[in-house]
Formats: structure tokens, C-alpha cells, sequence
């Protein structure tokens, strides 16, 4: 294929879609997509555009949790979240609208989109990666696109990085991928279950961070020596992760996912201006999961762009831990 020089998203997606696109019916039925937490993080881009990796990384989908879409034609763009209209001028609301308008390309209609997320926003978990991977099947819906698997992954990551991961139930790897356009940087689930696998939400925070991920990676990378560390740190703990699934090794599992999120976090306090998520409370859960561990319970603790802790441990070891966090929202991903 031959994209020209200037790549953007608009030039990458015109190249899959016929030359004009309609409706092919006036609603589309409901699009689910589940939320993702990474165990090896995607953190860095090489391509700020379209959202390119400059690693690998490897999440696990949270089952029943994410978002449910539905688009219809309209007389006026209108985009609602969980029941409510959202202002045009809002900027949840204009980066749906810009999504759907790399598809829309100016053709004469109006759209309704309609989102309801169930995730539960005392965990303050982003909502972007499943938010984006169902817009995207919604959109594949409302013009008839049937668009391959590995596209709406590319599609859906042009939206958001960590949504290529949503379109997948359970283990997936989002394989960083070498072209320039993009099109090999896709997700592909992992033909695994774990079915005693549990994660625990555990709510530091709700309010909106001060820094998003993407301008948090683009400081990263711009300003901490620290980062010329991480793309070998992530290599080596998506090869560690990996035999950990196949051998179903949680230790393996846990230190793991642990040690990679630690080390994203490193990279980003050693940015300048710093860039640190962290609340104390976030501090005191990882010394009660310390301690915990210490005491004998295996639990382990992942963290993203935000102050919420995300714990790892087995249904065996499910009382226990809840013992010591009693507000405990626990997801079974392969339930
Ligand atoms: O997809 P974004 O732009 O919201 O970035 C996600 C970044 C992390 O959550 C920190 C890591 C990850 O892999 O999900």
C-alpha cells in the first residue's frame, strides 16, 4: 500500500473505507467493549498521531466491565454519556465527534452517539480504552464497514493507545509493530484461561488527574534520562509474563506486573516538571499489600496514570484480601 508522506489518521483509515460511506441503518444496536488493565504498560509513543507504541505491552480485559455503544442518524451531532447529553463543546464530547468524522469524512448526516460505561467510577478507572474499542465497533456497524479484527484494533487505537487492547476478552498482547502507517500495531488475544485469576479495584481517587497519559508519556519521554531503560524493562517483562501465562505461575505473574508498573512510575517521577500519580493513600495500599505478602497472602498491585491501585491475586486468596481492603471491588476477568 502507498500512503503518502504526511501520515495521519485520516489518510490511514481513507485507505480501508470505500469512497463514500452512509448509514446502512438509522441506529445501530448496542456495542459492548470491556475495560483493560496493562501488566506490562504501554508507555511512549513514536508516533503521537496514531498513537504508536515505542513497546509492546499486554493487559487483561475486564470481563463484564467497559462500555456499551450505539450510534443513529440525528438531526444534530449529539453525544450522551450514561444517560445525559453532553455540550457540544465539551472535550469528551468533541473527540467522539472527531472519531466518528475520520469515517464520516463530511458526508451529509448527523449522528446520535450514545455511551454507557459500567465501570464503576468509585474505582476511578479510565474509560477511554473500552470507550474507543466499542465507538469503533459501533461505527464498523452504522456504515456496514466489516472491517477486519486487526483493523478495528488499529482503528480503535488511533482513538486511544490502550483501547487497540479492548476489542479482546482476556489475556491480549498489543504487538508494537513496525510500520509507518501503523497497520501491524495491532492487539491479538492470547489463546489462554485462568480462571481463579481475580482483580481487586481498589478506589484511592476519582477526581480528574491534572496530567492525562498522553501528555504524562510525552514529558516522560522528553525529559527523564530514566526512559532510555524502560523499552528494555518492558521487552523483558512481556517475555516474563508470557511464560507466566503459559505456565499459569502467578508469583511469576504478580512480581512481574508489579515491578513494570513501578518502573513506569520511576520513569515518570524522574521527569521534569515531576510527574507523580501518587496520593498517600496510594503509598499506604502498597504497604498493606506489602505487608500482606509478607504475612503470607500473594497479592500483588498494578497502577496506571492515576492514583488507583489495581491488586492481582487468586480466588484462594480472595477473603483474605478483602479482609484487608473491605471496599474491595473484585472482577473474575475469565468468569
Ligand atoms: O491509552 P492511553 O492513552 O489512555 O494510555 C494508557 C497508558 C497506561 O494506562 C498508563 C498504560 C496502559 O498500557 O494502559
Amino acid at each position: 500500500m502507498s500512503i503518502s508522506k504526511a501520515i495521519t489518521k485520516q489518510r490511514v483509515i481513507e485507505h480501508y473505507l470505500p469512497a463514500t460511506v452512509i448509514p446502512v441503518a438509522d441506529s445501530t444496536d448496542t456495542l459492548f467493549a470491556p475495560s483493560n488493565i496493562a501488566l506490562c504498560k504501554y508507555w511512549g509513543k513514536r508516533d503521537a498521531e496514531l498513537n504508536l507504541p515505542i513497546n509492546s505491552s499486554l493487559s487483561i480485559s475486564l470481563a463484564h466491565l467497559g462500555s456499551r455503544t450505539k450510534i443513529s442518524v440525528c438531526d444534530s451531532d449529539q453525544v450522551w454519556l450514561n444517560g445525559s447529553q453532553i455540550a457540544a463543546n465539551d472535550k469528551f464530547a468533541a473527540k467522539v465527534i472527531a472519531f466518528v468524522d475520520l469515517f464520516r469524512r463530511g458526508a451529509d448526516h448527523c449522528v446520535k452517539v450514545e455511551t454507557e460505561n459500567n465501570i464503576p467510577t468509585a474505582a476511578g478507572l479510565a474509560s477511554s480504552a473500552s470507550g474507543f474499542a466499542a465507538l469503533m465497533l459501533a461505527v464498523d456497524r452504522f456504515y456496514g464497514l466489516n472491517l477486519e479484527p486487526q483493523v478495528l484494533s488499529a482503528f480503535a487505537r488511533m482513538g486511544s493507545g490502550s483501547a487497540s487492547r479492548s476489542l479482546y476478552e482476556g489475556f491480549v498482547e498489543w504487538q508494537m509493530g513496525i510500520r509507518e502507517d501503523g497497520m501491524d500495531s495491532v492487539a491479538l488475544p492470547l489463546d489462554c484461561r485462568w480462571d481463579d485469576l481475580r482483580i481487586g479495584l481498589v478506589k484511592v481517587s476519582t477526581a480528574e488527574k491534572a496530567v492525562d497519559s498522553r501528555s504524562g508519556m510525552n514529558r516522560t519521554v522528553e525529559t527523564a534520562h530514566l526512559y532510555q531503560s524502560w523499552p528494555l524493562q518492558a521487552a523483558t517483562d512481556l517475555e516474563r509474563l508470557h511464560r507466566a501465562i503459559s505456565d499459569k505461575n502467578f508469583t511469576q505473574l504478580g512480581e512481574t506486573a508489579e515491578q513494570n508498573a513501578l518502573s513506569m512510575h520511576a520513569t515518570m517521577i524522574a521527569s521534569w516538571p515531576p510527574l507523580l500519580y501518587w496520593q498517600p493513600d496510594s503509598v499506604a495500599a502498597m504497604q498493606t499489600i506489602w505487608q500482606a505478602r509478607a504475612d503470607g497472602v500473594e497479592v500483588y498491585f498494578t497502577m496506571d496514570a492515576g492514583p488507583n491501585i489495581k491488586l492481582l491475586f487468586t480466588a484462594d486468596a480472595e477473603a483474605a484480601v478483602k479482609q484487608r481492603f473491605p471496599d474491595l471491588e473484585v472482577v473474575a476477568p475469565f468468569a
